[in-house]
C-alpha cells in the first residue's frame, strides 16, 4: 500500500485533470495513441516502483490525456504474469489508477478463439472469464479498507458497459462476437487438446492476461470492460500452428475497428 501511495503522489503532481477511466493496451492495440490528446507521457522506467516491460511490441508508458473529449489514463504496455512477475507487479497499474481515482476500466487483448463462429480478426467483446491462473492477486492479508476478503464475482464485467459496447458498435457497423475469456499463464500456446478442453469447460477465447487485471479493479471497485482480438484458432480440426509475430499482425489488423469502438463509447460511459 505504501509503494502504491508513493507512486500515486509521484504521478498525482503531473496530472492536471482528474479520469475516471483508465485504459490497458494489450498487443498490437497502441493505435489508441494515435486518437488520445496526449497531455503527459511518462514511460514506465521514470515512475517509482513501476514494474518494466519486456515483452516484445509493448512500448511501457503511462499517458494522461483526452480522448473523445473525456479524460483517460492510459497503460501503454502491460506486465505479464509469463514473465516473471509477481501478481502484485502485474496488477500494480491498476493499484496505482485507482489511488489516481478512476473508476472504470477498459482492457483489451490479444486472445486464441475457441468458438467455431470466430474468425481472426474478430474482436469479442469478454462476457465473463475462468480464471486458470494458479494463484491470485488477493491472496494474502487484506486490507478490508480497500476492499472485501470474499469477493463477489458475479458480475466480474459490467453489464452497463457491455451494453454500451453493443450499442456503440451497431451504430458503427462494427460486427462483435461476445464471450467467456479464458485466461491462461502461457508462455506455450496451447495443444489441440487444451484448445479442446477450454471449449468444453465454457470458455469462447483463451489469452495471456487480463484475468489478475479485472481480479484486483473489483477488489477495488472497478467496474470492467474488456475485449479481445481473436488473433488465431484453436478449433477443433483446425488448430494451426501459430507465432507471436501472427498474433501481433492480426492484432494490428483488427486494432482500428477496436479502437473506433472504444473512441465512440467513451463520452456515454
Ligand atoms: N492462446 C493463448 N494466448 C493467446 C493466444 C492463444 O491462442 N492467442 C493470443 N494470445
Amino acid at each position: 500500500m505504501k509503494k502504491i501511495e508513493e507512486t500515486g503522489h509521484f504521478l498525482a503532481s503531473k496530472m492536471k485533470n482528474k479520469p475516471q477511466i483508465g485504459i490497458i493496451l494489450g498487443s498490437g492495440l497502441g493505435g489508441l495513441v494515435q486518437h488520445l490528446d496526449v497531455e503527459e507521457e511518462i514511460p514506465y522506467h521514470t515512475i517509482p516502483h513501476f514494474p518494466v516491460s519486456t515483452v516484445k511490441g509493448h512500448l511501457g508508458a503511462l499517458i494522461f490525456g483526452k480522448m473523445n473529449g473525456v479524460d483517460v489514463i492510459v497503460c501503454n504496455g502491460r506486465f505479464h504474469f509469463y514473465e516473471g512477475y509477481t501478481m502484485q507487479e502485474v496488477t500494480f497499474p491498476i493499484q496505482v489508477m485507482k489511488q489516481l481515482g478512476i473508476n472504470k476500466l477498459i482492457v483489451s487483448n490479444a486472445a486464441g478463439g475457441m468458438n467455431p463462429t470466430f474468425k481472426v480478426g474478430d474482436i469479442m467483446l469478454i462476457r465473463d472469464h475462468i480464471n486458470l491462473f494458479p494463484t491470485n492477486p488477493l491472496l494474502g492479508p487484506n486490507d478490508d479498507t480497500v476492499g472485501p476478503r470474499f469477493l463477489d464475482m458475479s458480475e466480474a464485467y459490467s453489464k452497463k458497459m457491455l451494453k454500451i459496447a453493443f450499442e456503440c458498435a451497431k451504430k458503427l457497423d462494427i460486427h462483435v462476437q461476445n464471450g467467456v475469456y479464458v485466461g491462461v499463464t502461457g508462455p506455450c500456446f496451447e495443444t489441440p487438446a487444451e484448445y479442446r478442453m477450454f471449449a468444453i469447460m465454457g470458455g469462447d477465447a483463451v489469452g495471456m492476461s487480463t484475468v489478475p487485471e479485472t481480479i484486483v479493479a473489483r477488489h477495488r471497485g472497478i467496474e470492467v470492460f474488456g475485449l479481445s482480438v481473436i488473433t488465431d484458432l484453436g478449433i477443433v480440426g483446425q488448430v494451426e500452428k501459430v507465432s507471436h509475430e501472427e498474433v501481433l499482425q492480426a492484432a494490428n489488423v483488427a486494432g482500428p475497428k477496436m479502437v473506433q469502438l472504444v473512441y465512440e463509447m467513451l463520452p456515454k460511459l
